[in-house]
């Protein structure tokens, strides 16, 4: 489904990634682990084009998407959570949703959040669709609340929502259990894992190996903006290099 292939990204003469693939089988999730730095938040952003490559390839159903804009990406199907931010915090939950749908189409938060009370009236759909999406995952009685009122798992879970509204096939999530409850961590899992059911392919970087453990069908992982090794996650956490790369040991 997607591929990367000797992808590199340098900054300032620092190699950040050197020559990494990753291969994403269709209907998955893929997890990304490694110690702090060592380039998995980097090669997020350079899948979901935020950042251009200086070597290598990405390609998206066999399609080469390396230069292609953001939202160029999610209009392939390509999407990545972003965390709520100040001005999206001060929108209601479902206002946050409608946005997300705007901003697919390339346009800035503040046009996008300009033109919000003309698409509450006209778009019918997307407020039937966002509301559906918010059912689903348990936010429905919340979408009258301000975003920056949300527990941080309950945030997670809007930036899932926020992307559900682009219509993914790939979804790309950085931590998403990062400052979350236990019990809201296993809600977040439980909402990726149905979606994966309906065929939602997934890559997610993730320090919280219970999560990895749970969900992950397979795990890569990397080490100073290298592939290190993968396989499953039994596979990979009883590699001694894996282990020895966590304690900064030998790498
Ligand atoms: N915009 C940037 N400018 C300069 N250096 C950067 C930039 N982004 C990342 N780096 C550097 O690239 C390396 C990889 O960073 P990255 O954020 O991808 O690591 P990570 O694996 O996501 O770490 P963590 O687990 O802490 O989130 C680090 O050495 C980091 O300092
Ligand atoms: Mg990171």
């Amino acid at each position: 489904m997607l591929r990367v292939t000797g992808v590199s990204k340098s900054f300032g003469g620092i190699a950040a990634l050197d020559s990494v693939r990753l291969d994403v089988p269709r209907g998955h999730i893929t997890g990304i682990i490694g110690p702090n730095g060592s380039g998995k938040t980097t090669l997020l952003n350079v899948i979901g084009g935020l950042l251009r490559p200086n070597a290598g390839a990405i390609a998206l159903e066999d399609a080469d998407i390396t230069g292609l804009p953001v939202h160029d990406r999610a209009r392939r199907g390509l999407t990545r959570t972003f965390q709520i931010s100040r001005e999206l915090g001060a929108l209601t939950v479902l206002e946050n949703l409608l946005v997300a749908r705007l901003q697919q189409t390339g346009e800035s938060i503040w046009k996008a959040f300009a033109r919000l009370g003309t698409v509450q009236r006209e778009e019918k759909e997307a407020i039937a669709r966002a509301g559906a999406i918010l059912e689903r995952v348990g936010l429905w009685k919340l979408a009258d609340d301000p975003a920056r009122a949300l527990s941080g798992g309950q945030k997670k879970l809007l930036e899932l929502c926020r992307a559900l509204m682009l219509d993914p096939k790939i979804i790309l999530l950085d931590e998403p259990a990062a400052g979350v409850s236990p019990p809201m961590r296993a809600e977040i899992a439980e909402v990726i894992r149905s979606l994966r059911s309906e065929g939602v392919t997934f890559v997610i970087v993730e320090h919280d190996m219970e999560m990895v453990a749970g969900l992950c069908d397979q795990v890569y992982v990397f080490a100073a903006g290298t592939n290190l090794t993968s396989g499953s996650f039994q596979e990979v956490v009883s590699d001694r290099r894996v282990v020895e790369a966590y304690l900064g040991g030998v790498l």
